[in-house]
């Protein structure tokens, strides 16, 4: 009997559906949300891009602990949807909107404006909107796309709120990069839209994600001893809205092989609410959490302190802000 014909048995072909879907079904919880009892009665907390995916999950569990929760979103009518959501399923009313694009510096700056203005503390901060797939595109302020919505944006938004952080400290700020970073490469000139490699979608992208691990790093030894830890994750492989601007067809792939393979967005928001609530997590500092929550070395190339210091230079230049050595 032939080999081929009894591989392709139906038979065959069904075993290995199941298998996959138990394997789906049994897939083990790193660290769970829900075990934890951590009350953020009295503090308060920003989560970027909060109206889908990930940062709604996120949303969703601080203010379950009753954090008083800023959505900072880029949509006035999805974040009114998610904020609606959030207060209906959670019963916190002190759960609020504020618009936020972080591929515009002066979004951010205004954005930061009100907050200093209205906030009489900050206690989380989480830097997790961000987009892949982008067209390559220059913003009307001569940078690239992607760079800035998910790095030079966070970067300017951090900066802009250390300040209202220390006063808050004990204080976390998470910043949501990817495992992508392990591709990423550090060109300076590419924040401003050059020598970008085959302007492949996933190119800047993966960079992006780079820059935040080791800025991250460098906001942590900056902010030593004042309290405020920072740290980065991978939230792992997520269903979420982020390859919207991905062919149709690569996200009916994504969509379908997706449910077997990849987390939903609250398995996905898991490592980012450890970062941000959990007792494990009480002063960890210039570290990185993989997606199991589990303590992880980043690529090489995000552990390069010369580097680091003209990626930070650069991105102060970027965004307009004046230089600061490190102490
Ligand atoms: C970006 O990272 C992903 C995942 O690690 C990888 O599959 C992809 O090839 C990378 N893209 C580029 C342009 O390096």
């Amino acid at each position: 009997m032939e080999l081929l014909p009894l591989l392709c048995h139906p038979g065959w072909f069904c075993c290995c559906v199941g298998l996959i879907i138990i394997l789906r079904l049994r897939r083990r919880k790193p660290w769970d949300p829900s075990k934890c009892s951590v009350s953020l009665a009295g503090k308060t907390a920003i989560v970027t891009g909060a109206n889908t995916g990930i940062g709604k999950c996120v949303a969703m569990d601080l203010a379950r602990r009753n954090a008083r929760v800023i959505l900072a979103c880029r949509s006035r009518e999805r974040g009114q949807r998610a904020l609606e959501e959030i207060r209906r399923q959670t019963g916190n009313g002190a759960v609020l909107l504020e618009m936020l694009d972080t591929s515009s510096m002066a979004s951010v700056r205004a954005f930061a404006d009100r907050i200093l203005q209205q906030e009489k503390r900050l206690d989380i901060l989480i830097n997790n909107a961000g987009a892949s797939g982008l067209p390559h595109s220059m913003t009307a302020e001569g940078l690239e796309n992607t760079f800035a919505t998910n790095h030079l944006g966070p970067f300017l938004l951090t900066n802009l709120l250390t300040g209202l952080m220390r006063k808050s400290a004990p204080s976390r700020i998470v910043f949501v990069s990817s495992f992508n970073h392990k591709n990423g490469e550090i060109h300076l000139s590419c924040l401003r839209g050059q020598n970008i490699r085959g302007f492949r979608p996933d190119y800047p992208y993966n960079c992006s994600k780079l820059m935040n691990i080791m800025c991250a790093n460098e906001f942590a030894r900056r902010l030593r001893g004042t309290g405020v830890t920072v740290t980065s994750l991978d939230p792992g492989i997520v269903m979420t809205e982020a390859v919207r601007y991905y062919s149709i067809f690569i996200r009916l792939i994504f969509k379908s092989i997706g449910f077997f393979f990849f987390r939903t967005p609250e398995e996905g928001a898991v490592s980012t609410i450890f970062c941000a609530v959990s007792e494990e997590a009480e002063g960890l500092t210039e570290k990185y959490i993989d997606c199991d929550c589990m303590l992880a070395l980043p690529s090489p190339a995000a552990r390069d302190p010369p580097v680091t210091a003209k990626l930070w230079e650069a991105c102060e230049q970027a965004v307009g802000l004046p230089p600061s050595p490190p102490k």
